[in-house]
């Protein structure tokens, strides 16, 4: 039987543009001491291109390929521990999917079409949001990826109405809880 002991215990941000995983990883990085590393800025340092200028010169698809390259990476046996803040779109590949998923304790943060269409409408760094009418691009990629997080996450979390630091609090108590008990 396998008690768990093995297993990477990383703390993995999913979830769509704009529902807080880089503020939320901050938070976790100051409580946990364990380094905060986000897919996007490992893709960036790796390619010394911007996520923008990949999407415009390369494709999405491209891009895709590079987010499963780095988590290979941090999937390597001697990886640190670590908080890993994903792309929005990460989950969109099966493969990725269960990469997330072998990484660790995979946390869904949520926000309502409202919220995200606030936080993402102020600025320009997010190619796929680039269109005339946002709103209905952010409601037609939740349709399609919700069942993808749902199939990634241990667990969900919605983040409208706490600060950052409560909600690190509780992800790091049910975290805590999950390495805990081997599951
Ligand atoms: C994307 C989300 C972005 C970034 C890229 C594509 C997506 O990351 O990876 O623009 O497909 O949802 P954030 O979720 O950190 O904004």
């Amino acid at each position: 039987m396998n008690s768990g002991e093995n297993l990477p215990k990383n703390i993995i941000l999913i979830g769509f543009m704009g529902c807080g995983k880089s503020t939320i990883g901050r938070k976790l990085e100051h409580l946990l001491g364990y380094p905060l590393v986000d897919t996007d800025q490992l893709i960036e340092q790796k390619t010394k291109t911007s996520v923008a200028e990949i999407f415009a010169k390369r494709g999405e698809d491209y891009f895709r390929g590079l987010e499963a390259a780095v988590l290979h990476e941090l999937a390597a046996p001697d990886a640190p521990r670590r908080i890993i803040s994903t792309g929005g779109g990460i989950i969109a590949r099966k493969r990725n999917r269960s990469l997330i998923k072998q990484l660790g304790y995979v946390v869904w943060l949520q926000a309502p079409v409202e919220v995200i269409l606030e936080r993402t409408g102020r600025n320009r760094d997010r190619p796929l949001l680039q269109t005339e009418n946002p709103r209905e691009k952010i409601e037609a990629l939740l349709a399609e990826r919700k069942p993808m997080y749902d199939a990634t996450a241990d667990i969900e979390v919605e983040t409208v109405g706490l600060d950052a630091g409560e909600i690190a609090c509780g992800i790091l108590e049910s975290a805590r809880y999950h390495f805990a008990s081997g599951t």
